[in-house]
C-alpha cells in the first residue's frame, strides 16, 4: 500500500501517525509534510496548493490513494482532479467542499434541508447588513462567507462592534473576496462540540466528539485563533453525549439523525455528494443541537486528540480507504473512545496576528503515550526551528481527562523556544464539572 498524504500541519502529523500505526508496512509520502511527519513518511516538496503537481506526484508514484488534510486543496479541486485520473482520494470535490468554503452555501443548504442552525441573512451592502444586525437586537455574529483561516467570525456583543465588523469586511475588505458577502447571524448560547463524521456520501459514522479552544488565552479570552487545544472525548456537560457502554451516545445519534443525515441527503440531491470527513461544529443550545459551522475536512487541533483517543484496533484508515475508493461503508463498527486525550498547542509569540518565527526549538525526551505533533516547524541548518503561529501540539493520553490534561500541559512546558506560549487550561469546562 502506497499513500500520499497532502498537508503539513499538526493534523497531518497525527494522520500520518495513525496511518503508520494501522498499516506499519504502508509506504507513506507526504506533500509537503513537515519535520515531524518526516519521521513517518517521505516528504516531497510539492505544495499542498499545487493541484497539478500533486496529481502528477500521485501518478508518478502510483499511489493507491491520496488523503487530503487541509481545505485549500479541496477548494481548489484536488479531489476532482484525482477522480478524473482514476486515483482514489479521501476528501470531497470542490462542489461538495462548498459546505465549508461558502458559509452562504452552507446556510442555504441547511435552511432547505431543515437542519437546525442559527438564523442568518446574507449581505453584500453595509446598509442591509446593519439593518439585519439591528433586527436581531445587537448581540449578533458577523461572518465572512468565504475562507478566512478561522478569523472571519466576529461575535459582536454590541451594535457598534457589529457595525465595525460589517464595515471592515464589506468596505475595508479585510478578508478580500472571502468577505465580499457577509452573514449576520443570530447569537446562540450553549457549549460547542466538534463532531467528525466519516461518510461515503450516504452512510455516515461518527468519531468520538472533541472540544476545541478557539480563543488565544486561558479562560477563553482574547481573539479567536485556529484552535489552541482540544480534548476528546467531550460531552459538553450533557450526559446525553457521554460515552458509557460502548454504544454511540443518544445525543450524538440525535445529531446524526437531525443534522448529518438531512445534510448528506441534501448534498446528494444537489448532485454533489459529500465523500470524506464532514466536520460539524455543533452548539448544544437549550433547544437542542444546532450547527455552528461545517468543515470539509478533519479539524486542527481536534484531530490530534480524536485520533489518539481511538482504540488501537479501530479501523479508521480502512474506512477512509473505502471512502476514497468510492465504496459504500457500513454503519459499523462504532468508533469508541478508549482513553482521554488532551492536546495543547504551543504557539509562537504574536500569534494569531503576527507570529514570530525563526527560533530554535529544544524538544524534550518524550514520555510514553504522548506525542509532539509538528505544525509550524522547519529544519534549518540541521536545527528544528519555528516557522508558523501554531508550532507544536503537545498531546497526551490519560485514564481521566485530569491526568491527560496534566500530562499535556507538562509536555508543553518542557518544550523550549523563544516566545513560546500555550494555554494551561485545555478542557477547563469539563474539569470544572469534575470530569
Ligand atoms: P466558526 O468559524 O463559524 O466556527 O465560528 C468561530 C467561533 O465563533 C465558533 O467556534 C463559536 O464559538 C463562535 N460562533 C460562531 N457562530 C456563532 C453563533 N451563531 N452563536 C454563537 N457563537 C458563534
Ligand atoms: N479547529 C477548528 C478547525 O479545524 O476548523
Amino acid at each position: 500500500m502506497k499513500l500520499l498524504l497532502v498537508g503539513g500541519g499538526g493534523r497531518e502529523h497525527a494522520l500520518a501517525w495513525r496511518i503508520k500505526h494501522e498499516m506499519p508496512d504502508a509506504t507513506l509520502l507526504a506533500a509537503p509534510g513537515n519535520p515531524g511527519i518526516a519521521a513517518l513518511a517521505t516528504c516531497v516538496s510539492t505544495s499542498a496548493s499545487d493541484v497539478a503537481g500533486l496529481v502528477r506526484l500521485a501518478q508518478d508514484e502510483q499511489v493507491d490513494a491520496v488523503i487530503v488534510g487541509p481545505e485549500a486543496p479541496l477548494a481548489a479541486g484536488l479531489a476532482d482532479a484525482c477522480i478524473a485520473q482514476g486515483i482514489p482520494v479521501f476528501g470531497p470535490t470542490a462542489a461538495a467542499a462548498q459546505i465549508e468554503t461558502s458559509k452562504a452555501f452552507a446556510k442555504a443548504l441547511m435552511r432547505e434541508a431543515g437542519v437546525p442552525t442559527a438564523r442568518a441573512s446574507m449581505h453584500i451592502t453595509v446598509e442591509t447588513a446593519r439593518a439585519a444586525a439591528r433586527e436581531l437586537g445587537g448581540r449578533v455574529v458577523v461572518k465572512a462567507s468565504g475562507l478566512a483561516a478561522g478569523k472571519g467570525v466576529v461575535v459582536a456583543m454590541t451594535l457598534p462592534e457589529a457595525d465595525a465588523a460589517i464595515t471592515a469586511m464589506l468596505e475595508e475588505n479585510i478578508f478580500g473576496d472571502a468577505g465580499a458577502q457577509v452573514l449576520i447571524e443570530e447569537f446562540m448560547t450553549g457549549e460547542e462540540l466538534s463532531l467528525f463524521v466519516l461518510t461515503d456520501g450516504e452512510t455516515a459514522v461518527p468519531l468520538p466528539a472533541a472540544q476545541d479552544h478557539k480563543r488565544v488565552g486561558d479562560g477563553d479570552t482574547g481573539p479567536n485563533t485556529g484552535g489552541m487545544g482540544a480534548y476528546c472525548p467531550a460531552d459538553a456537560g450533557d450526559p446525553a453525549y457521554t460515552w458509557r457502554d460502548g454504544s454511540v451516545p443518544a445525543g450524538i445519534t440525535q445529531v446524526m439523525d437531525t443534522i448529518i443525515a438531512p445534510t448528506l441527503r441534501a448534498m446528494h440531491e444537489r448532485g454533489m455528494p459529500f465523500r470524506g470527513l464532514l466536520y460539524c461544529g455543533v452548539m448544544l443550545t437549550p433547544t437542542g443541537p444546532r450547527v455552528v459551522e461545517f468543515n470539509c475536512r478533519f479539524g486542527d487541533p481536534e484531530t490530534q486528540a480524536v485520533l489518539m483517543a481511538l482504540a488501537d484496533d479501530a479501523p479508521l484508515l480502512r474506512v477512509m480507504l473505502q471512502i476514497a475508493r468510492g465504496e459504500r461503508i457500513a454503519p459499523v463498527p462504532v468508533f469508541v473512545p478508549a482513553q482521554a486525550v488532551v492536546t495543547t498547542v504551543l504557539a509562537a509569540a504574536g500569534y494569531p496576528t503576527t507570529p514570530r518565527s525563526g527560533d530554535a526549538i529544544v524538544v524534550p525526551a518524550m514520555p510514553a503515550d504522548a506525542w509532539l505533533f509538528h505544525a509550524g516547524t522547519v529544519m534549518r541548518d540541521g536545527a528544528l526551528t519555528t516557522s508558523g503561529g501554531r508550532v507544536l501540539a503537545a498531546t497526551a493520553t490519560g485514564a481521566t481527562l485530569t491526568a491527560a490534561q496534566q500530562r499535556s500541559t507538562a509536555l508543553a512546558a518542557s518544550v523550549q523556544f523563544t516566545g513560546a506560549f500555550f494555554r494551561r487550561d485545555i478542557g477547563w469546562r469539563a474539569l470544572a464539572r469534575g470530569a
